[in-house]
């Protein structure tokens, strides 16, 4: 049977940073719908257009345009066996649509990463995102070892335009609208984990590869 995992969390949790690792440790292609968005703003097609100006002021895309790409995206042959969701759903409307889609035909594990809104705020201004690959560095705390250039593929880094703190605080009051009720959600259907999003990236990797394995054995 397919797998699904959805990583949940506030902006600038750690959904990015460890989906990378997470879908390596699980064998699971990695679906980004914030990723996929930028990626169709840099090569500047019209949904890239459409979708900008909710991007940039904080604001979520409508649900329709995230459901047509975020289906398009899973119909590919690679994640026939499952995928790894980090961005979506964000909606409950979203969610219901996933659950229609998946209907019986996959395990979901939702996992819930914790983080205080009083530390997002440090966590974003600090990010550099790689504008070749988009590998996620963090002045303080995820350092390139040469500035301004990423670790991966030396691309050179770069501030999301949606990273001011501005539109962090309504990213945030938009997330604790509109997405928190997720949680309960996917609690409600036994399908919930919580995994401290607080602690290092090392160890909230090891926490969550401890209720990914614990999920797959049940
Ligand atoms: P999206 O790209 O999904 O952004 P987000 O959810 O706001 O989350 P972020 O990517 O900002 O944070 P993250 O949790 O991935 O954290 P990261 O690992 O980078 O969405 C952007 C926009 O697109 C939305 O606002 C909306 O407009 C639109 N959109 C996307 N999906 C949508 C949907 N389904 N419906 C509608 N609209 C949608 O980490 C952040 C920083 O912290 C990094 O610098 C990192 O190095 C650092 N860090 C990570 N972990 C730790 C740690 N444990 N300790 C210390 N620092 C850490
Ligand atoms: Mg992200």
């Amino acid at each position: 049977m397919a797998r699904v995992v959805i990583l949940l969390g506030p902006p600038g949790a750690g959904k990015g940073t460890q989906a990378v690792r997470l879908s390596r440790e699980l064998g699971l292609p990695h679906v980004s719908t914030g990723d996929l968005f930028r990626e169709n703003r840099a090569q500047g097609t019209p949904l890239g257009a459409r979708v900008q100006e909710f991007m940039d002021s904080g604001r979520l895309v409508p649900d329709d345009l995230v459901l047509d790409m975020l289906f398009d995206r899973v119909s590919r042959p690679d994640c026939t066996g499952g995928y790894l969701l980090d961005g979506f759903p964000r909606t409950l409307p979203q969610a219901d649509a996933l659950e229609r889609r998946l209907g019986t035909a996959a395990k979901v594990q939702a996992i819930n990463l914790a983080v205080a809104d009083t530390a997002i705020v440090d966590r974003l201004s600090g990010r550099r995102t790689c504008e070749k690959c988009g590998n996620i560095h963090h002045v303080k705390t995820a350092p390139p070892k040469s500035a301004g250039r990423c670790d991966k593929c030396g691309g050179e880094l770069a501030q999301r335009t949606d990273d001011a703190p501005a539109t962090v605080q309504k990213r945030l009051a938009v997330y604790h609208e509109q997405t928190e009720p997720l949680e309960q959600f996917y609690r409600s259907r036994g399908l919930l984990d919580e995994v401290d999003g607080g602690l290092s990236p090392d160890a909230v990797f090891q926490a969550l590869k401890q209720v990914a394995s614990r999920r797959r054995a049940s």
